[in-house]
Order: C-alpha cells, then sequence, then structure tokens
C-alpha cells in the first residue's frame, strides 16, 4: 500500500485529498500544524496524523524522523495569504506568505528527501494569481509563480523522484465561506472568467492531484487548472 502525507490536510482541499487517498486505498498521513484536527479527521476517515507546521522546520524535522520506514507521495497545499497592495505590506506577512509556499516546502524536501520512494512524487499548490496580476495580488501572485520554479527545479534537484505542481482558478474548497455573503459574488465572477464558464469544484483539484500522483512520466511541471481563465481574453 503506497502512503501519502498530506499537509495541509486537515481542511479544505487538503482534507478532500485525504479523503479521497483513503476511498483509493492509500495509507494515509494527515500532516496539520493543529494536530487535534487532524487526529479527529483522521479518526473519521482511517487515516494517521503528525503535526507538521510550515512556519517550523523542527517540525518537519521531526515528522520525517517519525515516518521514517518511507513516503510515496507528499501532497502540500499550505498558503498563508497576506492580500495588499504595496504600500501596505507588512514584512513578518509578507515572509510568512513565501514560507507557506515556497520556503515550507523546499525544506520539507529537505527533511523528506531520504525517506521518499524512487517511485514517489510531491505535489504542491500554486494559483492562477500567479499568472493574472491585479492590484492587492502582489504577494500570491509571487508565491503562486514561484511554486512553479520550485516545482521544475526540485524536480531536477530530487530525480528520480516527481515534483510538480497544481495552479487552480477559484475553487469552492471551503476557504471562500469566510467571505460569507460575498463568496457567491466571488464565485461567479471567476466562472465568468473562464473559458468553461464555470468556477472550479473540489473534486476538480482532488482527481487532478490523484492523476498526477500516477503520471510516471511528468516531472517538474505546472498543471493549469483553471478553466482556461488564463486563455480569456474578453
Ligand atoms: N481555493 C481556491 O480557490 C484556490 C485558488 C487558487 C489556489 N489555491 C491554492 O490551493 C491550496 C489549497 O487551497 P484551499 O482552498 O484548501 O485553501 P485554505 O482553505 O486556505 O487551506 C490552506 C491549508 O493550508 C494549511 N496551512 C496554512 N498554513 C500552514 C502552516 N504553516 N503549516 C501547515 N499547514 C498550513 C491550512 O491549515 P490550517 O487549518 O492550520 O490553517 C489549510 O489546511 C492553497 O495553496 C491555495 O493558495 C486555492
Amino acid at each position: 500500500m503506497e502512503r501519502i502525507l498530506v499537509i495541509g490536510g486537515a481542511r479544505a482541499l487538503g482534507a478532500a485529498v485525504a479523503r479521497r487517498a483513503v476511498k483509493d486505498g492509500y495509507d494515509v498521513v494527515i500532516g496539520a500544524r493543529d494536530l487535534a484536527a487532524a487526529e479527529a479527521l483522521a479518526a473519521e476517515i482511517g487515516a494517521t496524523a503528525v503535526r507538521i507546521d510550515l512556519q517550523d522546520e523542527t517540525t518537519m524535522a521531526a515528522a520525517a524522523t517519525q515516518l521514517a520506514e518511507g513516503i510515496d507521495h507528499i501532497v502540500t497545499t499550505g498558503s498563508a495569504p497576506h492580500d495588499v497592495r504595496a504600500a501596505a505590506l507588512d514584512h513578518d506577512k509578507l515572509i510568512a506568505a513565501f514560507t507557506a509556499k515556497v520556503i515550507g516546502p523546499m525544506l520539507v524536501a529537505k527533511h523528506f528527501a531520504p525517506v521518499l520512494r524512487p517511485n514517489g512524487s510531491i505535489v504542491l499548490f500554486s494559483g492562477v494569481v500567479g499568472w493574472r496580476p491585479g492590484p492587492g495580488s502582489l504577494v500570491k501572485g509571487v508565491t503562486n509563480g514561484a511554486v512553479e520554479y520550485v516545482a521544475r527545479h526540485l524536480a531536477a534537484d530530487l530525480a528520480p523522484v516527481r515534483v510538480n505542481a497544481i495552479s487552480p482558478g477559484v475553487v469552492d474548497s471551503g476557504a471562500w465561506d469566510r467571505l460569507g455573503d460575498g463568496k457567491a459574488g466571488l464565485l461567479s465572477k471567476s466562472a465568468a472568467g473562464t473559458l468553461v464558464g464555470r468556477y472550479g469544484e473540489s473534486d476538480d483539484v482532488v482527481d487532478t492531484v490523484m492523476w498526477l500522483l500516477r503520471a510516471g512520466f511528468i516531472s517538474g511541471e505546472t498543471i493549469h487548472l483553471e478553466g482556461g481563465a488564463r486563455h480569456k481574453t474578453s
């Protein structure tokens, strides 16, 4: 049975991946900074849990030691959005945003490189904003763009372990529930900004993750999962 570690796996897209991976027969380890949340979901779906905070390298080292018998795949969904214009940038929040998406996953690779099995893979999360600049999305855009390069360069560094990224458009993952009444407007605007005329569902992402885990001839790539949004000109 292949073992998969899902970092950010206690919530939203990470949790959706963890649920599907259990159904598909993987031995699933849910990694989250909130260990109680990870353990609760693990108990519900038949997985195990480990504490991993992408802002704290010591937790990655400890998790890699705990999972030293081997890991086939790692999926990392962490993000720490800092959606402000340049004039309002906060140094610590800027660093946290880079750490969640770029530095943290690179340090995960550092600690798990000796543990990852050669046929295994890592799936990172970017996002369409990386390719669609706009006021207020500076940090999200640059960190998402950097993830493409992390995938490319880590793939060369960790080969034959494959490393790829998924770049979703707006997905109704649960993350947007915090907008309350504003969520419907965001979803309909984003649907209108695609070629396929809809926003993303969690299953779109989960299907793509599960496909990438098995796509043994794909490495160093970013898969754009956004209904053609980058190609819509009007
Ligand atoms: N949903 C979308 O529309 C969309 C669009 C484009 C790109 N994406 C990208 O897809 C990924 C997943 O999105 P989502 O919708 O599931 O977002 P989300 O609801 O914001 O989930 C982010 C996940 O990352 C975890 N996380 C944050 N900081 C962490 C840390 N320091 N250590 C470990 N885990 C940490 C969160 O756990 P906690 O519960 O501990 O906070 C949560 O599980 C993100 O990278 C996001 O940027 C999403």
